[in-house]
């Protein structure tokens, strides 16, 4: 029987207790999950697309069917080149909504095989951003519950608190 192969993209800039939930509670499906880290050309990142993906490594080290990679271009393409016929995406408010609709349509229409599942986060997640998580911890603010404890002490590292 084939291994049923799933993506979770994201920019993961860096990865919060919310983008963990997700990974977590997609992993439990027992099919092969590959966390992507996009390489995203629009936005200018805190941490390096190879620094993302060792903290993504060792915040699953403990889930045995999570693999990390890291990807530039199109999904559908790191798709293709993974074998993944899902891509998992997390949804926080209704606001998330009308871009990820738009992209699974996008996504679709480019590679019909693709299929796109929407996950609710978890309420006590749902207003949590990566950019929120930075901005607190440039301005030297508490990102309790906001971060796993790794992330907490590279961002201290970064911002040399
Ligand atoms: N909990 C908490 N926060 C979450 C979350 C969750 N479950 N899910 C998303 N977020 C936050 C992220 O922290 C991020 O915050 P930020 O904007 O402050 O950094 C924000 O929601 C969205 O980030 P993310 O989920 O990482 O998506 P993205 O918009 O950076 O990238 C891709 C989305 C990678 C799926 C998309 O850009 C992509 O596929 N790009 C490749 C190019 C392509 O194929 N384009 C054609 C399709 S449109």
């Amino acid at each position: 029987m084939n291994t049923l192969t799933a993506v979770y993209p994201g920019s993961f800039d860096p990865p919060t207790n919310g983008h963990m939930d997700i990974i977590e509670r997609a992993a439990s499906f027992n099919g092969r999950l590959i966390v992507g880290v996009l390489a995203n050309p629009s936005k200018s990142p805190l941490f390096s697309v190879e620094e993302r993906v060792e903290l993504l490594k060792e915040l699953t080290k403990d889930i045995p069917n999570v693999e990390i990679s890291s990807f530039s271009g199109l999904l559908v393409d790191f798709c293709r080149k993974v074998g993944a016929r899902i891509v998992i995406r997390g949804l926080r408010a209704v606001t998330d909504f009308e871009f990820e609709f738009q992209m699974a349509l996008t996504n679709k229409t480019m590679s019909p095989e693709l299929e796109t599942l929407f996950m609710p986060t978890s309420t006590d997640y749902v207003w949590i951003s990566s950019s929120v998580v930075k901005e607190v911890a440039m301005f030297d603010g508490e990102f309790e519950g906001m971060v796993p404890k790794l992330i907490k002490d590279v961002l201290d590292k970064k911002f040399n608190r």
